[in-house]
């Protein structure tokens, strides 16, 4: 073994001199932004410089010079290690962390060689390998390099050739450097049904951790995104900003620290927290990828590089259609039977929705699906509820001319089940203590690959018996509780990793076998929404909350990170202050569906409904494919707009709402964005109650681009909880 490490180092020693001035340095690039990384003459990756690209090629060279003071230069302070590991001179948070066979807890990587190969007219991927010169470990960096959407996704592999297995307790995505004179964190937090509230505050000396330990629903504190103001606090349309999120569909860390020197590092990856991890020799530990953008105008053009990165490279069906629907959660809860659906059908037809979507409640009959306390997990029709089974519901809505959805949470089991007493191992749960239950489930063993397979199956049997679904909700309502996987024995520290692992490996399967099959996301709200369960998903529900108001907060937020075409948004009754109108304008903004019975309606209400699903369906692809821009917070003011604009900017759908205005308050114009300035558009308002005509002056008028970017329109009033729809037309 010894004779192999060596003849190995004498290998890798001949690469890295024979690495020419130009290879030492690695540019990954999109159009407006540049990472410049160098290879130190003792082989080790240093980041140069990242921000702003970068005018003129020739200028590279300063970063080359700068490589030859080293890491033990004087400017030793301003080469950054790329990917560091554990043991080394940097007193700071590794990137990389392994105990070796021998005990030894240190790993110095060194670059072995590194490529960039394009992948297309937009896309380029850089490979860097590494290794440590004394133990036989690799790691392999990649970035994905998205030019026009300015986006750069990065992760890593691990990899050794050691005797035994080795632990692997840092396992970084990423990691970048900032060298600035104050940092602004802005994280989203919440909780059920309070998803993803912005706040701000300023990183000071030491450490900032953003993390989750909730293993499955795994957002529901904390999301896996943030932005990073970089001189200031950040802002909507100015000022340097990065925003980063992680794809990991579980526990997920970000560390902000500030070390000695005031500079930032920002390291993404997985929570290692209780997951050391150990690594057969031979085996591969791929990390999540960590997707970033920086943007020199503000939040507001780094949001939109990330919406349009996602429709064109990571969504499920990012850029197809989405279907509108009719959910009967809200309207019937668990109490329904055919009769009531049959009519729910018949309501979404009338209103002209796409789609009839199944919830909760169809299914078990040993524990009836009854309440949440039974039958998660028997994924056999409830024979009381539903004598004729799902095909012929799925006949009744093409019959009643819609198609038909369905409700599963595959992946976890009361324990009243007929799975919980034929396969009690199949669940995490620990043998030696009292069970603690979260909505009185548990979760599925997902690290065991006969649980995949049952999960797999449930999809499976249901598309294979009604091939005539049209689209699945997948539900996760709990986070992995009482930690301990039967199948896993004495590797319990594995269990957070190899349950998403798990998870991903069903998403595979029922991606691979049902391609075209739309589903949507859902974690008891939006507990769950990240790019990587977002490529077998094509939209995610935002949150059980639909009080229209709360979901202005909500679907600010979310809509930082994330296209208005993959946030669900349902008209409900929550909060009847709201009039159906508000509620509907409100849902409006993203994919459009309706949780409510027609009956709650009157005629005048259901007629405006079903106008509005008319507009939407007229202006969809404005409203879902369209630039998205943030207008008027309702963090800052008592109102807000948002806007969509469609890529040719011949047609935009404006939205204002008045949420809670004072008395006599002092009402702005509000300022347009994503015309353009020499064409004339005219403005009109939509969405009206039946038989009402327009209020506002501007209806109906035409106004250049540039008159509506620069003076703006009146669009709000001193009316509570009020709002308009307005579609702007290029003439
Ligand atoms: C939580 C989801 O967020 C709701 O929309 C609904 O599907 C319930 N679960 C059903 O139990």
């Amino acid at each position: 073994m010894k004779k192999k490490i060596l003849i190995a180092l004498l290998i890798m020693g001949g690469f890295i001199s024979t690495l020419s001035a130009e290879q030492s340095l690695i540019r990954i690039s999109t159009d407006e932004t540049d990472l410049v990384l160098s290879v130190a003459p003792d082989g080790r990756l240093y980041q140069r410089y990242l921000g702003r690209r970068l005018l003129y090629e020739t200028d590279l060279a300063h970063f080359a010079d700068y490589a030859s003071t080293g890491a033990g230069g004087s400017d030793a302070a301003k080469a950054w290690e790329a990917y560091p590991g554990s043991g080394a001179e940097d007193y700071f948070e590794p990137a990389l962390a392994v105990t070796h066979n021998d005990g030894n807890m240190t790993t110095i990587l060194t670059c072995v060689s590194s490529e960039t190969k394009k992948l297309n007219g937009n896309v380029a991927e850089t490979i860097i390998r590494m290794k440590d010169k004394v133990y036989p470990i690799e790691v392999t960096l990649h970035f994905m390099a998205y030019a026009k959407e300015n986006i750069i996704k990065t992760w890593s592999e691990i990899r050794h050739q050691e005797k035994k297995p080795v632990t692997v307790w840092r396992y970084a995505s990423g990691m970048l450097y900032f060298e600035n004179a104050r940092y602004f964190l802005t994280e989203f937090s919440g909780d059920w049904a309070k998803e993803v509230h912005l706040s701000t505050q300023e990183l000071q000396f030491g450490k900032k951790i953003m993390d989750t330990k909730l293993g499955s629903r795994a957002a529901m504190h904390t999301y896996p995104f943030f932005e990073l103001g970089l001189d200031g606090i950040p802002r909507e349309n100015e000022g340097d900003v990065l925003m980063g999120t992680l794809g990991w569909t579980g526990n997920f860390q970000f560390t902000f620290e500030v070390d000695n020197t005031g500079n930032l590092r920002v390291l993404s990856g997985i929570n290692p927290y209780a997951s050391a991890y150990e690594l057969k020799p031979g085996e591969v530990f791929v990390t999540p990828e960590f997707i970033f953008t920086i943007s020199a105008c503000g939040t507001g053009k780094a949001s939109r590089n990330m919406h349009d990165w996602a429709r064109e490279y990571q969504l499920k069906d990012g850029k197809g259609d989405r279907l509108t629907l009719l959910n009967n959660w809200e309207a019937t809860y668990f109490d329904f039977d055919e009769k009531k659906l049959e009519e729910l059908m018949r309501e979404a037809k009338s209103l002209g929705v796409d789609m009839f979507l199944l919830d909760d409640g169809w299914f078990a009959n040993k524990y009836p699906r009854e309440n949440d306390r039974a039958g998660l997990g028997d994924w056999e029709v409830n024979r009381s509820k539903l004598p004729n089974g799902i095909p012929h519901l799925v006949q009744s809505a093409q019959k009643a001319g819609v198609k038909f959805g369905i409700w599963i949470e595959p992946e976890m089991v009361n324990p009243k089940s007929e799975l919980f007493e034929k396969h009690p191992e199949w669940v995490i749960r620990l043998p030696n203590r009292e069970t603690y239950y979260f909505r009185n489930q548990l979760v599925l063993d997902l690290g065991n690959p006969a649980v995949q397979d049952y999960v797999f199956g449930v999809v499976d049997k249901i598309m294979t018996e009604n091939p005539g679904i049209a689209y699945f909700k997948w539900d996760c309502n709990s986070p992995i509780t009482n930690v301990y996987s039967p199948y896993l024995k004495e590797k319990q520290n594995q269990l957070y990793i190899d349950h998403v692992r798990g998870v991903y490996r069903v998403f595979e399967r029922v991606k691979a076998k049902y391609p075209s099959l739309p589903m949507m996301l859902c974690s008891g709200g939006g507990a769950r929404c990240d790019y990587e369960a977002l490529k077998y998903f094509t939209e995610f529900w935002c949150s059980d909350n639909t009080d229209p108001i709360e979901r202005l907060y909500i679907q600010w937020g979310y809509s930082h990170f994330f296209p208005v075409k993959s946030m669900a948004a349902h008209v409900t009754s929550w909060n009847k202050d709201a009039s159906l109108k508000f509620r509907t304008d409100v849902a409006m903004m993203c994919k459009l569906g309706f949780d409510i019975s027609l009956k709650e309606m009157d005629e005048k209400e259901l007629a405006y409904c079903q106008g509005a699903v008319a507009n939407y369906n007229r202006l969809k692809r404005v409203i879902l494919d369209g630039d998205f821009y943030r207008l008027v917070s309702p963090y800052e003011t008592n109102h807000t707009a948002v806007m969509s604009v469609c890529k040719e900017k011949n047609k935009a759908v404006l939205y204002a709402y008045d949420i809670h205005p004072r008395f006599g308050e002092k009402l702005l114009p509000v300022r347009l964005q994503g015309l353009d300035p020499a064409k004339t558009y005219k403005i009109e308002e939509i969405n009206l109650l039946p038989g009402s005509a327009s209020r506002m002056r501007f209806s109906g008028k035409t106004y250049s681009g540039d008159y509506l970017m620069k003076a703006g329109l009146n669009l709000f009033t001193a009316n509570r909880i009020s709002s308009r729809i307005i579609e702007i037309t290029q003439q």
